[in-house]
Order: C-alpha cells, then sequence, then structure tokens
C-alpha cells in the first residue's frame, strides 16, 4: 500500500482497527467449589453447552500444537472421542502433525469457545490408537469422506487440485458407493493422554477465571492461575 491510498477504500483492516478491538467479559464464573473435581467430568459439561450454544458452529473443533525437530507448528482437528484415558481425533499418520508427534509426542490441544468466553487447554501425550479402534470409526464416516482420505496424501506437496480430483475419481470409481471402503494403512486415531487441563472463563476487569488441573499419579490436583 502506498501512502497516498486513501484509507477508506483500502481492502484491508487497520492497524488501529485490530488494536482496538476487546470486549468485557461476563460476571458468571468459575471457581474451586463449582468446578467439578474430575477434570474430564467438567470438560464433558463444557463441551454438551459449548454443543448447545448456537454462536458456536464446531464445538469439537480444537487446535492441536505440535513441536517436532522443524519447530512449532499448529492447526485444528475435530475431537471424536473423550473419556478418562483422554481425547481421540483421526488423522493421516504420514502427515506433518504425525512426523512432528513421532519426533515430540507432548502436544497441547487447545478449545476455542469465544462466545461463550471460555478456553480449555490440554497439555498430554498422544499416541496411536488401536488399528481395530480406527477400522471401526472409519467405517462410521460417510463415503465421500472415506474416499478422501484414500485419496489425500495429507501434507504433500501437490502439482494440482486436479490430480487431487482425478485421484478421487477413480478411487470413487474401484469403490462406488455403498461398497466397503477400507480404511487406508496410513489412517487413525490418536489417543492424548492428558497431563493438565486448564478451564479458563472471561470475567469482568480482565480478571478472568483460569483453573488448572495437574496430573500427580492418578489424582488431579486443582490450582488457580493469575490471568
Ligand atoms: C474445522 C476443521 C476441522 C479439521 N479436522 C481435521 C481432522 O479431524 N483431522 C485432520 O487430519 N485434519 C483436520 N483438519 C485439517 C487440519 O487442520 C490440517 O490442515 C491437516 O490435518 C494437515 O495438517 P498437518 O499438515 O499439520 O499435518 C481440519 C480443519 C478444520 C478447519
Amino acid at each position: 500500500m502506498t501512502l497516498d491510498t486513501p484509507m477508506a477504500e483500502s481492502p484491508e483492516i487497520s492497524r488501529e482497527a485490530i488494536s482496538a478491538m476487546r470486549r468485557s467479559y461476563g460476571e458468571a464464573g468459575i471457581t474451586e467449589s463449582s468446578i467439578n473435581p474430575d477434570p474430564i467430568a467438567q470438560f464433558s459439561l463444557w463441551l454438551k453447552e459449548a454443543t448447545a450454544n448456537s454462536m458456536i458452529i464446531e464445538a469439537n473443533a480444537m487446535v492441536l500444537s505440535t513441536l517436532g525437530q522443524d519447530g512449532p507448528s499448529a492447526r485444528t482437528v475435530l475431537l471424536k472421542d473423550v473419556d478418562q484415558n483422554g481425547f481421540t481425533f483421526f488423522t493421516n499418520y504420514q502427515s506433518d502433525k504425525s512426523r512432528q508427534i513421532q519426533a515430540n509426542p507432548k502436544v497441547s490441544l487447545l478449545f476455542p469457545w469465544y462466545p461463550m468466553e471460555r478456553q480449555v487447554i490440554v497439555i498430554g501425550s498422544a499416541s496411536k490408537i488401536d488399528q481395530a479402534e480406527s477400522e471401526k470409526y472409519f467405517a462410521t464416516r460417510p463415503w465421500s469422506s472415506q474416499i478422501g482420505a484414500l485419496a489425500s496424501s495429507q501434507s504433500e506437496v501437490i502439482d494440482s487440485r486436479q490430480v487431487l480430483e482425478q485421484r478421487f475419481k477413480e478411487l470413487a470409481e474401484k469403490y462406488p458407493q455403498g461398497s466397503v471402503v477400507p480404511k487406508p494403512e496410513n489412517w487413525g486415531g490418536y489417543l492424548v493422554k492428558p497431563s493438565s487441563i486448564e478451564f479458563w472463563q472471561g470475567r469482568y476487569s480482565r480478571l478472568h477465571d483460569r483453573l488448572r488441573f495437574n496430573l500427580s499419579g492418578s489424582n488431579w490436583n486443582l490450582e488457580r492461575l493469575s490471568p
């Protein structure tokens, strides 16, 4: 942009507008006495509330951060299961994220539930789930997603979109709708076993609530962090 470009005509958002963005957060907090002492139960409650909130379109979307030998990276994946063992998502085992997890299984998961002024951050260790479990889940996916997973060598550079669509077409002919699509060898789930889970609730005057559970042996210890 040159200096004499009129700001009103700029298609870009101004830096002043970005720095002025802020909103006030509400009154309802989360306290040591109101939080469920079982962080998985507390997470399930918040996930249920986020799912019921029409402002949140994909409540199970979470930002998975990994740290590989080539540095940090982050991307969104979908939570597909949660229980006392941890948090499960599915992906390609030869993708960039999987290479990074192989180099360093320590990851973080972040659920950004902004319309509810909430955020949950999980730190944990990721490991592959059983092939049989992945197969079971793969079989429940829509046919087009199954073909899409087969067609994509996730994270690889490709020459054009056409290459991808051609591959999809060939596989769709090989496995027509209604037939059993085999799970790709290199596709499956990861379980993230949590070592800490932080619940963040926006409060007035930036005095937000941050309650973090840390796993010690088989017990969860709760601590409050300064916002
Ligand atoms: C809302 C949303 C949900 C997504 N869910 C998944 C998912 O469950 N699994 C997955 O592999 N990629 C998912 N993606 C794509 C990833 O963000 C990412 O582009 C892809 O996994 C490749 O990441 P990588 O190259 O870092 O391995 C999703 C993207 C968005 C925006």
